[in-house]
């Protein structure tokens, strides 16, 4: 693979050269795999989920057909057929033995195969009868637990199956994968509380059926030392004080450490200083006042007060205490709570438990959260 222009990609995977860390997560998942244990993967958004699981295809491939399949666009179980069915063409290349058993297969099920016109890839459409979908995913499964190689299936956004107007999509899915031996699964996704109930609520189909897996951020520590790495590698001096310093900015929120690291080393000499970092922090923060604002604009009195009291704390608990209430004059609890919901339900916040099991709420992009703290509002 080419050189990047930057080492601090900020949408992609590009290979363990470019990933910093996650090496336990990576042995856990692997060892639940040679034990046919299937995992269930959460974490807040933009901390690296769909990263490891494209680094576990990468380092997986040669033992397994290891697919993967971003399933937050679907809207049906139409559009999830041709998901998978496109990310299976896709998981194996065509000139390899199963590579054309597999397109053999798909191509048996009569599709139509287009060609995507920027990146040249496959993409499997099947012009059927949405009550005919099942059908065709459980002929997919069908073909995958037949193959001699072992199957990784890696479903990205799993709780968007729940938005499908097919009901009982949750249900028919446990139970076809209940049928398979040959195929273990990892699901994804980001929209933590729903994850949660499916796995661990007694009532749903998929509970207690696989091992829970929370991704937290990248420790301090490692980040620190693969950014000081990365600058070195090509000819750049940063200090330990500035990476601290992006690193604590960001919260450690692995999109916004590269985001911010990644502007950093393309807009820096060789040599880079505090004043830089500060003048680059500030320009990250200009560019998106426009965007703040829009948010700010959409949020009542109520929402915005508290979005700013969260904001300001950082990591904020006990949010409807008399405590916290009084000391940012939201109101009542019952007034907190409403306006908790709605942020919750914007994606503005989310929430999160501390190395002491106390919740806290935090805002969700770094960089709203600093633009807030700077306010004067
Ligand atoms: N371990 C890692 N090392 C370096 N960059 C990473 C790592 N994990 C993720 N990233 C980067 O952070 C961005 C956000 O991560 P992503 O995997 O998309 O998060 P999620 O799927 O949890 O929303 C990615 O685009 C990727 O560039
Ligand atoms: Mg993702």
């Amino acid at each position: 693979m080419n050189e990047l222009l930057s080492p601090f990609p900020t949408v992609g995977y590009y290979g363990p050269e470019y990933f910093c860390d996650r090496e336990k997560e990576t042995e856990t998942i692997t060892a639940n795999i040679s034990g046919l244990q299937p995992t269930t993967l959460v974490a807040a958004r933009r901390i690296g989920k769909t990263g490891l699981l494209k680094h576990l295809q990468r380092l997986l491939s040669d033992n397994y057909i290891f697919i993967y399949a971003d399933i937050l666009p679907t809207e049906n179980l139409r559009e999830f057929l041709n998901t998978l069915a496109t990310c299976i063409l896709n998981s194996v290349p065509e000139k390899t033995g199963i590579g054309a058993k597999i397109w053999n297969f798909i191509k048996s099920l009569r599709p139509l195969i287009t060609f995507d016109p920027l990146s040249g890839e496959p993409q499997v459409t099947f012009n059927i009868q949405p009550k005919d979908s099942d059908n065709q995913v459980e002929l997919l499964f069908s073909f995958l637990e037949k193959q001699d190689k072992r199957v990784v299936f890696a479903i990205d956004e799993f709780q968007q199956i729940l938005e499908y107007p097919e009901k009982s999509t949750e249900a028919w899915l446990r139970s076809l994968m209940q049928q398979l031996n040959n195929v273990t699964f990892i699901f994804s996704g980001s929209q933590q509380h729903i994850m949660n109930d499916m796995f661990s609520n007694p009532a749903r189909p998929f509970f207690g059926s696989t091992v829970f897996l929370h991704l937290d951020k990248i420790g301090f520590e490692p980040y620190k030392n693969f950014i000081i790495n990365k600058f070195a590698e090509r000819g750049k001096n940063i200090p330990e004080t500035v990476v601290s310093e992006i690193l604590r900015w960001t919260n450690c929120h692995t999109f916004y450490v590269q985001l911010a690291c990644n502007r950093v080393f393309l807009n820096s000499e060789n040599t880079i200083d505090l004043d830089m970092w500060h003048d680059e922090a500030k320009m990250l923060l200009d560019e998106q006042e426009y965007v703040f604002f829009g948010y700010r604009d959409v949020l009542t009195k109520h929402q915005w007060k508290l979005l700013r009291a969260i904001a300001h704390e950082g990591e904020a608990s006990s949010l409807t205490s008399k405590e916290f209430v009084q000391k940012h004059t939201l109101g009542s609890p019952a007034t907190v709570l409403r306006s908790l919901d709605s942020l919750q339900k914007k994606n503005l916040i989310f929430s999160q438990y501390n190395s002491n099991v106390t919740l806290y709420f935090s805002v969700y992009n770094v960089l709203f959260e600093r633009w807030i703290q700077n306010q004067r509002i």
